[in-house]
């Protein structure tokens, strides 16, 4: 059985580390080449102990020509803006890539200026690549990603928050007006880099809302996929929250339930997902008694949901726990390499949660 060739360009911050523990136990992979930034020069044990007697490759200063040489796929996990650049390069070189930046998540360039735009760099840093880009959900993207060369791998937040609701919204059980996310999430997702935000005595003992009212750059992802299952743009009111764990993310969603989803209950709820997901190799529905949890998932490309009508509000709360890391980010690349290469999604992702 002949392997792939793959690289990780950001392979020394916490996607890269996280890549390579999954791909280390994917058997028709291997990794040709790791590149890092401040890190290029040193070996990956260096930089991560944990790799130590498993890996001795040298993290290098990323060059596109080089690495579009040595790997057929490349896996790019740099910050919005700096992705950009490196993917244009890499597919202009031939190589595939997955990037798991939000540079390609938005359809629209005018929406990503909005967002990510920055007084040097007003449109979009690569808008040729963004029209190839494909969404990298593969419960809502699966035979697009099939064919795929540039897939947007989405973040955290957004695949929580999509996995909960959208069979909802696109069955009509769910209205389109008024949803409200709220997510907590673990403190992995700021990155490697030290900050005091994110500093253990800041966090450690605390809960708290950031980036409240419209103001998260994921707002814009989570409308676009959510407009697009309700069959209309739609608005909403995201607020994430920083708690003291270092992986995983439960997001609730809240939305007024239709008249159908009054009508039929809890069990029309509970059958929607069920039948949305069913034969997914990632997603379960959890049980009516029993409610998601990020410890469950923790350390596994696996998301757990649950469903709840509360018939004296008239509200639904849609709820969708996930590794932030895995299932919300670098499990999701690796699924949608696999995806793309025709290989079993559930290929080196088998692993259930690190639990307790
Ligand atoms: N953390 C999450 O839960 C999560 C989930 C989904 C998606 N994402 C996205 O994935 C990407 C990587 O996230 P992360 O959490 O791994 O971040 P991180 O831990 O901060 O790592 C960032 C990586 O990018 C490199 N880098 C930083 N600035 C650079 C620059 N100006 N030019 C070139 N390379 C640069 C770093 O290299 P050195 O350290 O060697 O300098 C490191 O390898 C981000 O776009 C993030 O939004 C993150």
């Amino acid at each position: 059985m002949s392997s792939l060739s793959v690289a990780i360009v950001g392979a020394s911050g916490y996607m890269g580390a996280e890549l390579i523990r999954l791909l280390l136990q994917h058997p028709r992979v291997e990794l040709a080449a790791v590149y890092g930034r401040r890190a290029a020069g040193q070996t990956l044990p260096r930089v991560f102990p944990q790799f130590s007697g498993v890996l001795t490759l040298p993290l290098e200063e990323f060059a596109p020509d080089r690495a579009a040489e040595r790997a057929e796929l490349v896996f790019t996990a740099l910050p919005h803006g700096e992705s950009a650049e490196a993917v244009a390069a890499l597919r202009q070189r031939g190589a595939t890539v997955i990037d798991l930046s939000a540079d390609f998540r938005l359809r629209s360039p005018d929406e990503y200026a909005r967002w990510y735009g920055s007084p040097g760099h007003a449109g979009h840093p690569a808008p040729a690549q963004l029209a190839e880009a494909v969404y990298g959900l593969p419960e809502l993207y699966r035979r697009e990603l099939a064919a795929a060369r540039l897939v947007a791998a989405p973040g955290c937040n957004p695949t929580a928050s999509i996995l909960a609701v959208a069979p909802l919204l696109a069955r009509g059980l769910v209205a389109a007006d008024g949803l409200v996310v709220d997510a907590k999430s673990g403190v992995s997702g700021a990155g490697r880099s030290p900050a005091l935000s994110t500093h253990f005595p800041e966090v450690g003992e605390g809960v708290r809302a950031y980036k409240v009212a419209g103001t998260h750059r994921h707002t814009p992802e989570i409308e676009q996929e959510l407009g697009r299952c309700a069959g209309r743009p739609l608005s909403l009111l995201f607020t994430p929250h920083l708690v003291p764990m270092a992986r995983g993310i439960l997001a609730c969603v809240y939305g007024t339930a239709t008249e159908a989803a009054l009508a039929g209950g809890q069990a029309v709820l509970q059958q929607a997902l069920e039948e949305a997901y069913r034969g997914e190799p990632f997603v379960h529905v959890l049980p009516p008694d029993q409610l998601p949890d990020t410890a469950h998932v923790r350390g596994s490309n696996r998301a757990h949901l649950g469903v709840r009508l509360d018939p004296r509000t008239g509200r639904v709360l849609a709820m969708s726990a996930i590794d932030n890391l895995v299932k919300g980010g670098s499990g999701q690349a690796v699924q949608c390499m696999n995806v793309l290469r025709g290989w079993a999604e559930e290929t080196g992702l088998g692993a259930t949660a690190l639990f307790p």
